[in-house]
């Protein structure tokens, strides 16, 4: 019973396949990869893998598109794709970035998910190139066992497979796994694979047809803490007057092995290797020079222990929690600074301003899930518009601050799964006539021109109401207030000692006040 089935499986798999090949006969299936080498480093909680592909084109026609296949459950975690080229000969060789992006193949095999590399010259037939790519996994290091005690290591799993994924034929391919230790549980073999130390070694294999793989599944030592920010949410806010305030607001956890039973403080700083040795104890925080009013406080207030050192290129805020975090332990909390606008406000050919900032979470070695940054921009500014070099969420908001009237433009814009490699500089343009910076020196004199207009005119028709003393202790502040007017100060002692209607003890005090 069993064997017809597998039969017709097969039978329809070649038909699939088949079917697949008719439909998308592009040139990009006249490439194979004469060698692979991948390489994974597994020691930090972000996953990083470089692969070198030999790509050949032994079709008639050239090509200038090359795909990169992803099982679909691993997509999700995929945080970045970049992919590189040599150019030159020999010695004088330098690395060009070429354009990456997602693409949608129809029919792809068991929901594969593809990246499209775009090469800068097209690859001729019978020529051959080197790529190197490099792309980061979040969250794909698997805590097991999920709950550890305080002096316990922390295990994972890795899963991934032997085989490279890829829509063409590979002619030979090795894959190296580099655990941040050589404690490793198990792993799966794949023959022929060796282990050495902290490297495990797959492959090679020879001759592997299109969309070949091989499950394996990794479990070692990984005591590196698991620092991901939930939510992060930057907002920087352009002051015309010279200052760029950015506030970050950050909700972090350890997204490592959950901490099981007590927290004894003393066997943690007793023995500080043996206790709690994947817990969160620092962070350190990349910012631009020159930055300035730094702080950095959660919900209690401030936290003394940071330490900021600037040079002149850049400045390194070094922060702890106010306690060591464990997996699963969560900390919120706000990073404030300033940063003089000039470094960080141009103008463009066009006559419109630009802010040209750093777009991810400045945290060294975290993951960030969702990232949410708010340019606010001067009242009074005009057709917003962001840059930014990769697929984001944007929309428009409004905020009111101090003397704001028609309030101010926010520029919101929203990614998922970061990682801080993605520190790339975005842009938002606008424009602004320079008329709307007078706009609030303006307000305030009118303001305080009326509130003068006002108690002058108080003051007279007080003059012209016989009565009403409780009237006359408030002028009398009001007057206080505004030191020029000592005339009117004078006049109204005089008229306030002569009037009958005033009880003694009102008299009193207000004469106290008026000689202080
Ligand atoms: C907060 O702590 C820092 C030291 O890290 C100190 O320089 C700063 O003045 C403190 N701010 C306030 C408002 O207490
Ligand atoms: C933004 O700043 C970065 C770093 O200073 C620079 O490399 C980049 O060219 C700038 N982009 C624009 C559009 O000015």
């Amino acid at each position: 019973m069993e064997v017809p089935i597998r039969a017709t499986g097969i039978l329809g798999f070649t038909f699939f396949s088949l079917l697949f090949f008719i439909c998308t006969s592009s040139p990009l299936h006249n490439l194979f990869i004469s060698n692979a080498e991948r390489r994974i480093d597994a020691t930090s909680h972000i996953v990083k893998v470089y692969l070198t592909l030999k790509v050949e084109n032994a079709g008639s026609t050239p090509t200038s598109e090359v795909l990169l296949a992803f099982p679909p459950t691993r997509v999700d975690h995929l945080a970045t794709v970049e992919a590189l080229v040599t150019k030159g000969k020999r010695k004088k060789t330098t690395l060009v970035r070429l354009d990456v992006k997602p693409t949608e193949l129809p029919d792809a095999p068991n929901g594969a998910k593809y990246f499209t590399i775009y090469l800068a010259n097209p690859l001729n037939s019978g020529e051959s190139t080197t790529l190197e790519v490099l792309y980061l996994f979040t969250h794909s290091l698997e805590p097991f066992p999920a709950e550890i005690g305080q002096s316990e290591s922390q295990l994972v799993h890795y899963r991934d497979s032997a085989l490279i994924l890829s829509p063409y034929h590979i002619k030979q391919q090795t894959t190296f796994i580099k655990t941040p230790s050589s404690k490793v549980e198990s792993f799966t073999r794949v023959e022929p694979t060796n282990r050495a130390g902290t490297e495990i070694k797959y492959g090679p294999y020879e001759d592997r047809p299109p969309y070949s793989f091989s499950p394996i599944l990794i479990h070692f030592e990984n005591n590196s803490p698991f620092p991901v920010v939930e939510e992060l949410v930057r907002e920087v806010e352009i002051s015309h007057w010279g200052n760029l305030q950015v506030t970050e607001q950050y909700t972090l956890v350890h997204g490592g092995a959950r901490h099981k039973g007590v927290f004894s403080r003393v066997d943690f700083q007793s023995r500080p290797t043996l206790s709690g040795a994947s817990s969160l104890r620092h962070l350190l925080a990349r910012l631009p020079p020159r930055v300035h009013s730094v702080y950095y406080r959660d919900e209690i207030g401030n936290i003394s222990s940071s330490h900021l050192r600037t040079d002149s290129r850049k400045s390194e805020l070094e922060i702890e929690p106010r306690y060591p975090l464990f997996g699963g332990w969560k900390a919120t909390f706000v990073i404030g600074y300033g940063l003089p606008l000039q470094d960080f406000l141009f103008e463009s050919s066009d006559d419109r301003r630009y802010l040209n900032f750093t777009f991810g979470c400045p945290l060294l070695e975290t993951v960030v899930d969702k990232l949410t940054v708010k340019v606010v921009l001067p009242e009074g500014s005009k057709d917003p518009s962001a840059v930014v070099p990769f697929p984001v969420d944007q929309h428009l908001e409004t905020k009111y601050s101090y003397l704001d009237v028609v309030g101010r433009t926010v520029v919101v814009v929203e990614k998922k799964n970061l990682v801080p490699v993605q520190n790339s500089h975005f842009q938002v343009y606008y424009t602004f006539k320079p008329i709307f910076m007078l706009a609030e020196p303006l307000m305030l004199a009118s303001a305080f021109f009326l509130f003068f207009v006002a108690c002058v005119a108080y003051l007279h028709i007080d003059l012209s109401i016989p009565m009403l003393s409780v009237r006359g202790v408030n002028i009398r502040y009001g007057c206080a207030k505004i030191k020029p007017i000592s005339k009117c100060v004078s006049d109204m002692k005089e008229t306030k000692l002569s009037d009958p209607a005033d009880p003694p003890a009102m008299n009193d005090s207000s004469n106290r006040s008026l000689g202080g």
